[in-house]
């Protein structure tokens, strides 16, 4: 196993109530046809987490802002200036497409053009909160990938650190999720990091009577402003959940109390008005003190999460990378490779579909940026695999290796604390 993980898995939905989400999925969907899969994901996934441990992180965010716009589809993993991944939420802050691109090309060679993007996703969102000392859950299967990513979907369901805790509660029941949802799933914050751009207008000229948010921790405060000066670029970071930035645990919640919530979005939870009138601050205090309350609410809407609007059936299609869309016109079993080859563009597959034709011209921009990230999704895959193959119980190996359990590992990532 190329990084042994220790921690005590909970499996979720044993004792704790789960709530019925009626779709399409079913967790045994790939048995048959790829029996190894969630083996498969679990070890690549935990490559990952070993090379580096922010990337739990940033694969559940990945999973959760998929599904929030198209439905869960793999649509935040396609490429193009037009994509996903240049809306507002994404620009400069999504990570962890290469990590995607090594799962699928693992997940590949173990079954061709079987398992969806959308659906590794979810998995490796579910692997990424186990390996992080969080629940776990039977993630529901038999997504396919949309053909289009939506832009402006992005940007406007997206909620926004700025945004209003009712304009946050809309947002999630747009999508059928409702106010346990937003603060449960709010709890990803336990994992991960923020840039200063997301909060700095807490911290320098807040409003008319007051230069700091008033529900800032004053020595946090500080620290923040330290950290984030205005004549920075922004792209600092810091933990969301400080002094448990690593754990999946309760302390985010327990920040939250405290006033250390670092986002607008995540402190309003308990302190605005707003999170009073909506039980949001209930909540809250509830997760704060029950870690198994929060991780039963959590892997519940977590499920519910990953059955936002699914592709099923014959619709969509099954990516064979999930950059780009597989031309209709090609078998499954044609890859990438054979993509940059023919010099395909998204935008061309997209006409090719819709049967308009472009004249022939020279290969555009994003023709080479295709050819560029190859190289580098090659090179990167590369070293992932013969760093797992070389250090089985190595490096990484070790700094998971004595956990007995939650307690220690949980001690040992606080003190993994920036600033
Ligand atoms: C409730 C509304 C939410 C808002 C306003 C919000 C906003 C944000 C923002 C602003 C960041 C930092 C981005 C940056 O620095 O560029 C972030 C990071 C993150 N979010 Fe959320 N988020 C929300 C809900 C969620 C949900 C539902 C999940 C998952 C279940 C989630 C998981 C994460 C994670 C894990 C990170 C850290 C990512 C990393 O370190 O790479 N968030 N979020």
């Amino acid at each position: 196993m190329p990084c042994k993980r220790l921690v005590f898995v909970l499996l979720v939905g044993l004792s704790c109530a789960s709530m019925e989400v009626r779709s399409q999925l079913s967790p045994t969907f790939y048995s048959q046809s790829c029996p190894n899969l969630l083996r498969v994901v679990r070890r690549e996934v935990a490559a990952a987490v070993c090379n580096e441990t922010r990337m739990a992180a940033s694969l559940l965010r990945l999973h959760f802002h998929d599904c929030f716009v198209n439905g869960c589809d793999g649509s935040v993993l396609l490429d193009g200036s037009d994509g996903e991944k240049f809306a507002n939420p994404n620009r400069n802050s999504a990570r962890g497409f290469e990590v995607v691109d090594a799962i699928k090309a693992a997940v590949e060679s173990e079954c061709n053009a079987t398992v969806s993007c959308a659906d590794i996703l979810a998995i490796a969102a579910r692997d990424s909160v186990v390996l992080s000392g969080g629940p776990s859950w039977r993630v529901l299967l038999g997504r396919r990938d949309g053909l289009v990513a939506n832009q402006t979907g992005a940007n406007a369901n997206l909620p926004s650190p700025f945004d209003s805790i009712n304009s946050i509660i809309s947002k999630f029941a747009a999508v059928g999720l409702n106010t346990t949802d937003v603060v449960a799933l709010s709890g990803g914050h336990t994992i991960g990091l923020a840039r200063c751009a997301t909060f700095s207008n807490r911290l320098f000229g807040f409003s008319e009577t007051s230069s700091v948010d008033p529900t800032l921790d004053s020595s946090l405060a500080s620290a923040l402003q330290n950290l984030c000066p205005q004549s920075a670029d922004g792209n600092d970071t810091t933990g969301l959940d400080r002094n448990s930035t690593f754990a999946f645990d309760n302390h985010y919640f327990t920040n939250l109390v405290r006033q250390r919530g670092i986002l607008s979005s995540d402190q309003g939870l308990f302190s605005s008005d707003e999170g009073v009138a909506a039980a949001t601050r209930e909540l809250v205090l509830k997760y704060d003190n029950s870690t198994w309350a929060f991780f039963c609410d959590f892997a519940n809407s977590m499920i519910k999460m990953g059955s936002i609007t699914p592709l099923t059936g014959s619709d969509g299609q099954i990516r064979s990378n999930c950059r780009v869309v597989t031309s209709p016109t090609r078998s499954y079993g044609q890859n990438y490779v054979a993509d940059t080859a023919n010099k395909t563009t998204i935008r061309d597959i997209h006409l090719s579909q819709y049967h308009i034709h472009k004249t022939p011209e020279m290969p555009t921009h994003s023709d080479l940026e295709l050819d560029q990230k190859e190289a580098t999704r090659r090179q990167l895959y590369g070293t992932i695999r013969s760093m797992a193959a070389e250090s089985p119980m190595g490096t990484c190996g070790q700094k998971w290796k004595s956990n007995n359990g939650n307690k220690q590992i949980k001690a040992r990532m606080r003190k993994k604390e920036e600033i």
